[in-house]
């Protein structure tokens, strides 16, 4: 080996050991909003499996999809005096005072998957899809789909006043704005869940001719999606022929739906947030470098023409 791959080496093996020597010591404080679907599942259980690998000391707040919880949990990890502070924020408004003790008690915010209406110096970075662009990426898998053909969609919100059910909606019908065909004929929050998802998907397919008159239903999450196809099925309709499915996530059983023909596209959410989230944390404790404000993650649509079961084998037991 030459000296300079040896130096190299050392440098590298310094450079894993100083960040590995940084993330040990460091204990993190994770709001996470709740478990409402199979994405979140997988976040919680891959932000536990990085904060292990690094040694890092995460303490775990579960909201049950509350604001005032997650308050709550914050204003505990800045008692505590923890390093810094991850949260996945439930909705959108509401955070100024809160982040403004943690800037205060000068305890480094990330804020995971969703955004926040406040300034952006009361958090470090935030690690997040472009979910504007997630509900144009699904938005245009339906025009081309589609093609001239008359088409009313019926759309399942997520939680209402949370950062992906505002972007998703606005992402989509900039995507159909223009065409003629497609309309969005009803819309309601099924709450991310697949109990509700279902549940709403009911009311829409009575409201729509027992389902007749519905040619697609947008869902801003898979969870949903999965809930509505049941609801497509029991109204003896066949879902991915007789209304496209149309979601957003990834998640293993919107994959197995797809490889059995009743789901049409869905856009992948990375549950990996904290990944990079830790990389920018200790990159900043390690040298005061603010890292980008946001960490954007890949949207990639998945469709029946990219191996659904292999997918589906590839997923699963991933934390989903
Ligand atoms: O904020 C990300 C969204 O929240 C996911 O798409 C959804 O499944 C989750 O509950």
């Amino acid at each position: 080996m030459s000296i300079l791959s040896r130096l190299a080496l050392v440098a590298g093996m310094t450079a894993m050991l100083s960040s590995t020597a940084l993330a040990a010591g460091l204990t993190v404080g994770f709001s996470q909003i709740g478990s409402e679907s199979g994405w979140r599942a997988a976040e919680t259980s891959v932000t536990k499996m990085e904060a292990e690998k690094r040694g890092i000391d995460l303490k775990f707040a579960d909201a049950q999809q509350k604001q005032e919880n997650q308050i709550k949990a914050i204003r505990g990890f800045i008692a505590q005096g923890v390093d810094a502070i991850l949260v996945a924020p439930v909705v959108a408004t509401g955070w100024d005072a809160v982040l403004g003790e943690a800037k205060d008690a000068k305890i480094p915010v990330i804020l995971l998957d969703r955004g926040v209406d406040a300034a952006e110096d009361l958090y470090l970075t935030s690690v997040a899809s472009d979910q504007v662009e997630e509900g144009r990426v699904a938005g245009r898998f339906l025009v081309d789909s589609v093609k001239d053909k008359d088409c009313k969609v019926v759309e399942l919100q997520g939680t209402v006043g949370s950062t992906p059910a505002i972007n998703r909606k606005k992402g989509f019908e900039e995507a159909i704005a223009g065409k003629a065909n497609i309309s969005i004929v009803r819309s309601q929050t099924g709450d991310f869940t697949r109990a509700k998802g279902k549940e709403v998907m009911e009311g829409f397919i009575k409201a729509e001719s027992g389902g007749k008159d519905i040619c697609a239903v947008y869902a801003h999450n898979d969870d949903m999606a999965v809930g509505a196809i049941q609801a497509i099925k029991d109204a003896g309709l066949k879902p991915g022929s007789d209304i496209l499915v149309v979601s957003i996530d990834a998640v293993p059983d919107i994959f197995s739906a797809m490889a059995a023909g009743e789901a049409n596209a869905t856009v992948e959410l990375t549950p990996n947030m904290a990944g990079p989230a830790f990389d920018a944390l200790e990159a900043y404790l390690k040298d005061g470098k603010a890292p980008e404000k946001f960490i954007i993650t890949e949207s990639k649509l998945y469709t029946p023409a990219d191996n659904p079961q292999g997918e589906y084998e590839a997923r699963k037991g991933l934390g989903y």
